[in-house]
């Protein structure tokens, strides 16, 4: 029997999984602090999401000479809040469920995208206020403009599928990743993306060399005329991690008009606080909630009630990041 917390909450049909298997599991947010204070050497997995970060000193006081953490799950794809070389020096698993999510923020992505070309958030506050802008609120269509997506693994993939059914010309950029499918522009070099597409949609992990990597020189480079030669503007969608659009030149840039519309699932800080974005109207954002489907959770509880069953009765993983 394994003592397992979860953290940032699970579906009832994996906790019922686990705990049919004789696994004591402990629903509970654990703050900073008690983790710090070694919280976690109580138990012998954990499963986070987002709001839970495993840096260095969090993993180091997480085991004990009696014994402490053997297996951390991340619900969902994003590992950049674990420091995975640290579990591995203490000889802890780390593993992810990189698919279970895919389709719920293919769908959000696309919703966001259109949100934003046809100003739904807008007319929204409108509305709401009193006012009845149908002449003010004239958007564009996406089909007939270029989509650029940084990053092209399972969800830029499954966005470009639902891009090409709109009648967008898609290209991508992603140094990690050989093949180009049919129809789709793959770009050697990250400007060059930028300098194609009137639409830009983040697809890639946060890492030193994505960090700010959508900035004010590739805003500019973007072209504001689409291929159907309607002058759409600029647009940006982000639902991966925040810390890749530099949100200060974002900023800038929707206040100079130079970019049309952001729209935004992740930030740089989390939760949001007092940011300049949210005094654009062409903003508009949603607190991480792109995964956030009763189909994605209950998929992504399941795969880690799996996974934890395996590595508790086999002592290994069919998939793990170490
Ligand atoms: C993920 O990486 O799976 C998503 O960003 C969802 C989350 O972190 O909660």
């Amino acid at each position: 029997m394994a003592r397992i917390a979860v953290t940032d909450g699970m579906s009832t049909k994996a906790v019922e999984m686990l705990e049919k298997m004789g696994h004591e599991v402990t629903l509970r947010h654990f703050g900073k602090e008690e983790i710090d204070s070694g919280t976690l050497s109580d138990f012998d997995a954990v499963v986070i999401r987002s709001a839970t970060k495993l840096h260095s000193r969090q993993i180091s006081a997480s085991v004990s000479d009696e014994g402490g953490l053997q297996f951390i799950g991340r619900a969902g794809v994003g590992v950049d809040n674990i420091d995975i070389n640290e579990a591995t020096k203490y000889n802890i698993k780390v593993c992810n469920t990189p698919g279970a999510s895919t389709r719920s923020v293919v769908e959000f992505t696309i919703g966001h995208l259109i949100a934003s070309t046809r100003n739904i958030v807008t007319a929204d506050r409108s509305l709401r206020s009193g006012i009845w802008a149908k002449k003010e609120l004239r958007g564009s269509e996406i089909g007939g403009k270029s989509l650029g997506l940084i990053g092209f693994g399972r969800i830029a993939r499954g966005v470009a599928n639902a891009a090409i059914a709109f009648g967008m010309q898609v290209h991508a950029y992603d140094p990690y990743v050989v093949d180009s499918p049919e129809g789709i522009t793959i770009h050697k070099e990250v400007d060059d993306l930028f300098r194609n597409c009137t639409h830009i949609s983040i697809h890639c992990n946060l890492t030193e060399e994505t960090r700010n990597l959508v900035n004010s020189h590739r805003i500019s480079l973007m072209p504001r005329i689409g291929t159907d030669g309607i002058e759409c503007g600029k647009h940006i969608v982000s639902c991966a991690r925040g810390g890749i659009v530099d949100e200060s030149a974002a900023s800038k840039a929707l206040a100079s008009g130079d970019l049309q519309s952001l729209a935004l699932d992740v930030f740089e800080n989390e939760p949001l606080d007092d940011s300049p974005l949210l005094s654009h109207e062409s903003f508009h954002g949603s607190p991480h909630i792109a995964a956030s489907t009763m189909e994605a959770q209950s998929r992504i509880g399941v795969e880690m009630a799996e996974l934890l069953i395996e590595f508790f009765e086999t002592g290994s993983t069919r998939t793990s990041l170490n």
